[in-house]
């Protein structure tokens, strides 16, 4: 079974703004550049689990997700194999880059790239923030998390859940929200699935502080690193977590929290939730009128929806900001 989010990386022509954006606003700290100059940072004592690589457009690149130790890793492959997903090995250079012993990867239905790994870099007491702060939760709850774009949630979950194990945290569901949490260690959730026809992509990594301080001195900082407020800040329903969304040099969003629910799978039971938030992340105008996230045309959308007509609520056939993505 997948243990944890292990990493992320984005491709942006913006990756330059990441080593500021990353270390002074986010409080990662920077480490050694990747073979393509990536911009890599810290977050823990793993060596890094956030690259930006170079691009001339804004891209999800890939999720990283760890499994415990190599036997778990090889007998995970050959089930997904077994449910008829195209598996690759990845090779030495490959496995090197992302600093990890052993890697295979993946597409899910609609393009978007996972790789699984086991053994990372670490380096023990080598995490220090260049922000004056306690540092990020992760451990055996992972990186964080990830909000995906897919354009049909049955679908998402009948690979994400029924073939790749994610279990169901809960839902959230109503008139204009879709979305189905999922967990794979004690976080809440580590991957969620937003759904909005016709499109797919990456919404938002969600990174979660130790001490809530450390969130208000990052909203504070925001109009220093000129960067703008997506959600204010407010409690979500489900995981509890306390956080604002904001803006990044890239498409993406990153959700910055505090204080999420740890589950417990013994005891668990799937909820059903009608709206995101307890109070609080009410909407700014630059998150009504911004992507919600990286996005692209499902590839295998009609060729006479795509080609005549852009998918509803999209202008020149770029998707605009829909107000279904907050957790
Ligand atoms: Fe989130």
């Amino acid at each position: 079974m997948i243990q944890e989010l292990a990493y992320v990386g984005f491709a942006s022509p913006k990756y330059e703004e990441w080593r500021t954006y990353g270390t002074g606003l986010l409080g990662c700290q920077m480490v050694d550049d990747g073979p393509d100059g990536a911009v890599r940072l810290r977050v823990d004592n793993v060596n890094y689990r956030i690259a930006i690589h170079p691009s001339e457009k804004d891209e999800f690149a890939y999720a990283g997700w760890g499994m415990a130790n190599e036997t778990d890793l090889r007998t995970f492959v050959e089930h997904l194999r077994g449910q008829g997903v195209t598996v690759t090995q990845g090779d030495e250079a490959l496995a090197a880059e992302r600093e990890v012993v052993e890697i295979y990867w993946f597409e899910d239905p609609w393009g978007n790239r996972h790789e699984l790994v086991w053994g990372k870099l670490t380096i023990p007491n080598s995490f220090k923030s260049p922000r004056k702060m306690d540092g990020f939760v992760t451990g055996s709850q992972g990186l964080g998390h990830i909000v995906l774009i897919v354009p049909n949630l049955e679908e998402g979950s009948q690979f994400y859940a029924d073939i790749l194990g994610f279990r169901l945290s809960d839902r959230i569901k109503s008139d204009i929200f879709n979305l189905r949490f999922y967990h794979c260690n004690g976080r809440h959730h580590s991957i969620a699935l937003a759904e909005v026809p016709g499109l797919t992509g990456f919404n938002h990594l969600m990174l979660e502080v130790a001490n809530i301080d450390d969130l208000g001195a990052t909203i504070d900082l925001l109009p220093e690193y000129d960067t703008d407020t997506l959600l204010s800040i407010g409690r979500h329903t489900n995981d509890l977590m306390i956080s604002t969304y904001i803006s990044t040099p890239s498409s993406l969003q990153i959700e910055y929290g505090y204080g999420g629910l740890v589950v417990d799978d013994l005891s668990w039971i799937a909820r059903d939730y009608n709206h995101p938030s307890i109070w609080g992340h009410h909407r700014s105008e630059r998150y009504m009128t911004a992507p919600p996230g990286i996005i692209r045309p499902v590839e295998t959308a009609p060729v006479e929806a795509s080609a005549e007509a852009p998918a509803e609520g999209s202008v020149d056939g770029q998707p605009q900001a829909e107000p279904v993505l907050q957790p």
